[in-house]
Formats: structure tokens, sequence, C-alpha cells
């Protein structure tokens, strides 16, 4: 697949993509459009100017659960750009203790790395498949060793039928389980292989000291290289599970591991997207910072660390030095407390773009319930469909959902549309748990009177919507 700056997708298309996710926000998706759209432009401006234009970055601004984050999100995916969330709240001044602000280009760097490996595993995946079924059909199947042709066989006296006509059935019967393993018929037979220790295990992710993540040096990394040192461990697994290890393996084998960082650094460096969350917390709020200075202080220094990156400087990663120039920057937060004007100014002029996301209305609720490719009712009809019962929701009972989501909105808190995730869950608690034991076919219409049914009690309730709403 082609990204869309490879395309060159215009800021018109890139927002005809977004709308079909994204309901409403018409303001955000022009200026998202056109940040990205921008950052092409820069990078193919007359050379001489090329460095002097500044990047455009944006900020946006609303209330929680408008879209802020899934703009962001999506944005990144249709570029296929490398994609960071970071939460600036998280972040502390250079010398205090927690996170410094550069390790988010170095976390961007290692998602685009893991993105540039996969790209190139699936590329590889045909012939990684191969290798593995071979190495399947080797455990089932040990080849006999051919002692005879090359060694011994230079005097005829030696030559043994026995053998020649061993290493021959051995072949055949490799051939008929190659056939079965094709056919699925031994998916369910255990082999034991020898795998790399510890690749892809869940591991806690440790964060180290800060200098230490300065220089670019991860704790989890050396835990990691420990059991890189081709150490393997053995396992015992089903064939179906074994191949997809052995699979991985292999691909990860055949890929230039070289090439792949060089082109993730490429691509950190054109087309990364970092999504800067709540930086409203790190702005001083101008009627907040008279008493208690201190945390205020750390705050001015981590807005103080973030202007150069945001400026554009080298970030050493453990992969190679990373230029943020050109990585795009879109800061988001509520800005209730503090405003845009309260971040340093320098700061100020480096998120140019100012947008602000609206509130969604019970109208948006419905469109958000049913047009985008994701929509929360195409999510559950196919979660249903996979047991068999066909669920069909009418035009007013998606009215009464959005309805409800809006009036519990007002009464209990806005959370945007994240509402309709928690009503739509308690809406169809009780099918989830009744299919398949109860119900295992047939077709499910939900109704405004099933929709009341199901919800009305907790919604009257202030005190059950609180906690189940
Ligand atoms: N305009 C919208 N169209 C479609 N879905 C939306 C819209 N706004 C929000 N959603 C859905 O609501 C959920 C929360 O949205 P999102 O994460 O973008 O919130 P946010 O604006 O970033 O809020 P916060 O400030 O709390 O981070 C997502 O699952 C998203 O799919
Ligand atoms: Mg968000």
């Amino acid at each position: 697949m082609l990204a869309i700056e490879e395309k060159n997708l215009t800021p018109q298309q890139i927002v005809a993509e977004l709308d079909k996710y994204i309901v409403g926000q018409k303001s955000a998706k022009r200026s998202v459009s056109i940040a990205l759209r921008n950052r092409w432009r820069r990078l193919n401006a007359n050379e001489e100017i090329r460095e002097e234009i500044i990047p455009n970055n944006i900020l946006l601004i609303g209330p929680t659960g408008v879209g802020k984050t899934e703009i962001a999100r999506r944005l990144a995916r249709l570029a296929h750009a490398p994609f960071m969330k970071v939460e600036a709240s998280k972040f502390t001044e250079v010398g205090y203790v927690g996170r410094d602000v550069e390790s988010m280009i170095r976390d961007l760097t290692d998602v685009a790395i893991n993105m540039v490996k996969q790209e190139m595993q699936d590329r590889v995946k045909g012939k990684a498949a191969e290798k593995a079924e071979e190495r399947i059909l080797d455990i089932l199947i040990p080849p006999v060793k051919k002692t005879g042709a090359g060694f011994k066989s230079s005097n005829s006296d030696d030559f043994d039928p026995q053998k020649a006509s061993d290493s021959e059935l051995n072949e055949r019967t490799r051939e008929r389980f190659r056939e079965k393993l094709r056919n699925g018929e031994l998916e369910d037979r255990e082999i034991e292989i020898e795998v790399k220790a510890s690749k892809g295990s869940p591991m806690m992710q440790v964060f180290g000291p800060q200098g230490m993540e300065e220089m670019g040096i991860n704790l989890q990394d050396m835990l990691g290289n420990l059991g890189k040192g081709g150490k393997k461990t053995k396992r015992k697994l089903p064939i179906s599970e074994a191949r997809e290890l052995l699979t991985e393996e292999e691909a990860e084998k055949l890929i230039d591991h070289e090439a792949a960082v060089q082109e993730a650094l490429e691509r950190v460096q054109k087309q990364g997207i970092v999504f800067v969350d709540e930086i409203d917390k790190i702005a001083e709020s101008s009627s907040g910072s008279g008493g208690k200075g201190g945390p205020d202080v750390s705050r001015q220094g981590v807005q103080r660390d973030l202007l150069p990156i945001v400026e554009g400087s080298a970030v050493n990663t453990k992969h190679g030095i990373v230029k943020t120039d050109h990585i795009l920057f879109i800061g988001s937060g509520a800005f209730h407390v503090s405003k845009p004007s309260d971040m340093i100014p320098e700061l100020q002029g480096r998120f140019p773009i100012r947008v602000e996301l609206n509130s969604l209305t019970e109208d948006d609720f419905v469109d958000i319930l049913s047009k985008p490719k994701n929509a929360l009712t195409k999510q559950y009809i196919a979660m249903l469909e996979s047991e068999g019962v066909e669920i069909e929701f009418d035009e007013e009972a998606i009215r009464e959902i959005a309805r409800i989501a809006a009036e519990v909105n007002a009464s209990v808190e806005n959370i945007g549309a994240r509402r309709l995730h928690t009503i739509m869950s308690s809406l169809f608690d009780e099918l989830l748990f009744a299919v398949p034991d109860d119900i295992n076919s047939g077709k499910i219409t939900i109704d405004k009177a099933y929709v009341d049914k199901q919800l009305a009690g907790i919604v009257k309730d202030k005190d059950l919507s609180h906690y189940i709403l």
C-alpha cells in the first residue's frame, strides 16, 4: 500500500478519507489535512527556502471524547505514518525524576522500526512459510544422513543399496507428510521446536533511569540482548502454533535489519506524527500560578524541553540520530483551565494552527452510531453474526440510544462519544450473555422498546447511571 504522502493526496482527498470514520469536526479535519499536505509541500519546496519554512503544527482544542485523538490516529493510519501518542503531563523536566521529553522521539522510532520490519516480513511471508514447512518436516521425519554419496562411494565396492533405498524411502515419506501438512491433517499434532528465548513474550516494560535513556540506552534492550546471544528454548507445541512461530522466525532471518533501520529512520523523519495529548496540562494557567510555584516551574521546564524538539533538532536514539524538523506534532487538550496563550510564547509560535472541536450533539450521535466504517452498531452486528445471530437496528432505536447518550452526558458528565460505548455495552449485556447458550440463530431487531426496556431503569436511577453508563 502506498502512503498518502507518496500518493500525494490533496487536503480534500484526505478529508474525504477521514469522513469515513469521523463524524463532523469539519474544521479539525481541514486543519490536519492542510498540515499533512504542508509537510509534503515543505519537503518538496525549493531547497533555498525549504529549511526556512516553519513547520505547521496543530493544536486541537476541545472537550473530552469528541474525536481529537481519533482524528490524529486515523490521519496517521491513512498516511501510513509512524504514530506516537504521548501524554504531556507524564513528562518531567530534564533533571527531574520521570520521562524526559526526547523519549517520545525514541518511542516513535521504535514504532517506525516495528512498522517497517513488519512490512518487510509480510513481503517474505511466502518464502518464510516454505522454510517453516521444511523445518516442521525435518522434525517429523528427520532426514537420513546421506553418508554414501560424498565420502565412501568412490569405492564402488562400498555401495549399499539398503542405504540408498532408505533415503529414497525417507524422501517419499517426507512428501506424504508434506501433503498431510498442507491438507491441515496434522494441525493438532504436537512437536518440539527450538525458538529464540523470550522473543515476543510479554515482558514488563522497564523504565531506565533518565541518564541512560538520554544516551539512547534502554534497560529493556539490554535485558533483551541477554537472551539474544543465540539462546534458544525448547517448546512443545501443536503444529498449527509451531508453524506460526517458525514462520515468524524465518521471516525475521530473511529481512535485512540494517536496511529496515535505515528506512525506519527515514520514515520517522519525513512522515512521523507525534500526538501530544493533555498539552494544556503543562501550560501554566495565569490564574493558578500565583501561590504554589513548585509544579509550575517544572511544567515550564517541560515546555522548554519540548520546544527544540518541536522546532526541529537532532535526537539521539539507539538506532541513530533522528532529526525532528519534519515530524508533525499535534497538540491536544481541553484548555478548560489554561489557555493556549498560557504556554510560553516560543511554544505558542510552534503551534500556529488552532482548531476547536465541537461538543457532539444528539444528531451527531445518531451518525456516529451508524455511519462510520467502524460504527458501534456495525461492531455489535459483526460480533453476534460470528455466532450465527443476525442483529438489526431500527432507526428509532438508534435515535433513542443517541438521545439517552446525550441525556446522560448532560446529567452526569459529558464524556462525548465515549458515552456511546458504555451505553451500547449495557444495551447488549443481556444478549451477549444469552448467545449462544439460549439463542444461537435467527434475527433480532433492536427497536425502541427494547432500548427502553434495557436502559430506562439505569437512566432514571442517577446513582446507577453514575456507575454503569
Ligand atoms: N466525531 C466523532 N466521530 C466518530 N467517532 C467519534 C467522534 N468523536 C469521538 N468518537 C469516538 O469516541 C471515542 C473517543 O474519542 P477520542 O479518543 O478521539 O476522544 P478525545 O477527543 O481524544 O478525548 P480526550 O480529550 O479525552 O482524549 C473514540 O472511540 C471515537 O471512535
Ligand atoms: Mg484523546
